[in-house]
């Protein structure tokens, strides 16, 4: 079996290649009018995303970090407070922490890529002021259990819901099950803008009204500054090419789910290859599909050979990174969280994955095992 065109981890100009009259058309609207910050598409957008995550509120802000950031910040985060989070995580979701002044407390993670809800008690503290699942690869972490241990030592739960934008768990969508949900849209985000974006969504008012004030300079009004803040606030252009992508959101994220499946169903009957599988209280949308693959870097070798791309997210656990030395973790705390990251490896899953390039991919997979 052959494939003639090489098969990339992402291609956004495909999709782009799709959409492109629209977000021109879109693009062109705002520099019509002019009101480059805050214009009346952010207002929109953040209407329609409030609608989509389920929640009363929605803010737009400048990328997915500072949305943690000024998450952290509205529910009380500061200096000498403690947040339990993962290591098994893009680095930002760490550095956030850091970067409000309070120390990051790394538990490890289940079987899903998830925080195992089992370890947090554990490590709560008196100092413990939040929780901060990470519903990585787009499948939600089990929250029952998470919120319920946050009310029971009335601790506050932010959620990072950078990679699962739409992702449900038992009928509810990520981002209006804790406090504050936390969204990035990265041009590799399955919901992207062109260029850095990001959005909170809550349920609660204050918390609404002060990321509102957090991230337009500490300003409650043109005149009045209340906080000591900075800038970050999503981009009116950003907000308009949202706008075109959220019409094909539901198509996208049905394509992503349906490349997983069948990867799934194929590559199941291979014992050297393993991954989660969906539980039924749980709507994953595959922002990625990772595998745990024995020989996992000869794996990746043969498929560039072959013309496929994959990626590992993410090769070095946040507590490991040189960075991390000062929180004083070593080689094996997190033993899941470190096995894991010597075998997962990221597919591709893009919605403009034809059938052939599925086929292939898995074809060639099976090849490398079977030969
Ligand atoms: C899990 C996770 N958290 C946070 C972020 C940060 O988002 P951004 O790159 O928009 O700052 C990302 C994405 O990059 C992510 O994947």
């Amino acid at each position: 079996m052959t494939c003639l065109t090489k098969i990339p981890y992402t291609d956004i100009s495909q999709q782009h290649a799709a959409i492109k009259e629209k977000l021109l058309a879109a693009v062109e609207r705002v520099i019509d009018h002019g009101k480059f910050v805050l214009g009346p598409q952010v207002e929109e957008f953040e209407s329609r995303f409030a609608q989509l995550c389920q929640t009363k509120h929605a803010l737009g802000v400048g990328n997915g970090t500072d949305a943690i950031i000024l998450a952290l910040k509205a529910v009380g985060v500061g200096p000498g407070d403690e947040v339990i989070t993962v290591a098994n995580t893009f680095v930002s979701t760490v550095s956030s922490i850091i970067a409000v002044g309070a120390k990051p407390v790394l538990v490890d993670v289940r079987d899903d890529y998830n925080i195992d809800p089992r370890l947090i008690e554990k490590a709560i503290t008196p100092r413990t002021k939040a929780l901060l699942p990470v519903h990585l690869t787009g499948r939600p972490a089990d929250m029952d259990p998470i919120v319920s241990v946050a009310r029971k030592h009335h601790l506050k739960v932010v959620e990072d819901c950078a990679q699962a934008v739409g992702a449900e768990y038992k009928g509810q969508k990520v981002g209006s099950l804790g406090d504050i949900g936390c969204f990035s849209f990265h041009p590799l985000k399955t919901l992207n803008a062109c260029g850095d974006g990001g959005a909170i969504v809550t349920n609660d008012e204050q918390f609404y009204q002060k990321v509102k004030i957090l991230r337009d300079n500490g300003m409650k009004n043109r005149s009045e500054c209340v906080a000591w803040s900075g800038n970050s606030r999503l981009d009116t252009i950003q907000a308009a090419i949202l706008l075109v992508k959220l019409d094909c959101l539901k198509q996208w994220t049905e394509k992503r789910i349906e490349n997983a499946k069948f990867y799934q169903k194929e590559l199941s009957k291979l014992d050297s290859i393993r991954f989660p599988v969906d539980q039924p209280y749980e709507k994953a949308v595959y922002h990625t599909f990772v595998i745990q693959a024995d020989k996992r870097e000869a794996l990746i070798d043969y498929l560039a050979q072959k013309g496929i791309g994959t990626k590992i997210h993410y090769p070095i656990p946040v507590h490991l990174q040189p960075v991390a030395q000062e929180l004083g973790y070593k080689k094996g705390d997190l033993p899941v969280t470190e096995k894991q990251s010597q075998e997962i490896l990221s597919l591709p899953v893009y919605p403009e994955l034809s059938q052939e390039n599925l086929a292939y991919i898995v074809q060639m997979i099976k090849e490398f095992y079977e030969s």
